[in-house]
């Protein structure tokens, strides 16, 4: 599977089966995270891969509910060091710019292998980070479940068209 390959049919998985996740296959997709590029190369970033399954049952009411998160044999949840961070000159922080590309690159990475994930965005995180035994001056930008599908999607569809979204020149 090629990059663009990976891209066009990775999609949202929220049907996971019980089946393991090989110890292999998760160094690899965390490798994939570790080696993505950040803002002035500060990797402000920390996975937590979260395999016991009272710690992912307690996720899923800070996650709003979404219970088939807690299918998947694994949670990663990707977190940033904003204090570790690239500020841009007018004091923008790229924090959650570098964890959102990191968390990407391990997406689709899983991806290759086989593997589902899907975005969770939806969180509170004050409860997550109590959960987790998050420190106070770290962020938490996302979570997904991993684990092999238990649903078939077709390729990504319901995308804005190209000439909505691109302009040449100008805005
Ligand atoms: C930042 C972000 C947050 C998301 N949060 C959630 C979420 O909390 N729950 C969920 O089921 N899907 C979530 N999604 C998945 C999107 O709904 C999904 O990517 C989008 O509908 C496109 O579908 P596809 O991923 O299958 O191509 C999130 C996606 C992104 C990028």
């Amino acid at each position: 599977m090629d990059v663009f390959d990976a891209i066009k049919t990775r999609r949202s998985i929220r049907k996971y089966s019980n089946k393991p996740v090989e110890e292999e296959k998760i160094s690899k997709i965390l490798e994939a995270a570790r080696l993505s590029p950040s803002a002035a190369n500060r990797q402000p970033w920390k996975f937590i891969v979260v395999r016991d399954e009272e710690t992912k049952r307690k996720l899923v009411p800070a996650c709003h509910n979404q219970s088939w998160m807690a299918e998947a044999p694994v949670i990663i949840v990707a977190c940033a060091l904003p204090s570790e961070a690239w500020v841009r000159s007018d004091g923008e922080e790229y924090w959650k710019v570098d964890v959102a590309i990191a968390m990407q690159d391990l997406i689709l990475e899983a991806w290759e292998l086989g593997l589902g994930t899907c975005w969770i965005g939806s969180f509170r995180e004050e409860e997550v980070k109590r959960i987790l035994g998050i420190p106070d001056e770290v962020r938490v930008v996302a979570l997904t479940p991993l684990g092999y599908p238990a649903e078939e999607k077709g390729p990504v569809t319901r995308r804005k068209p190209l000439e909505e979204i691109t302009s040449y020149n100008h805005w």
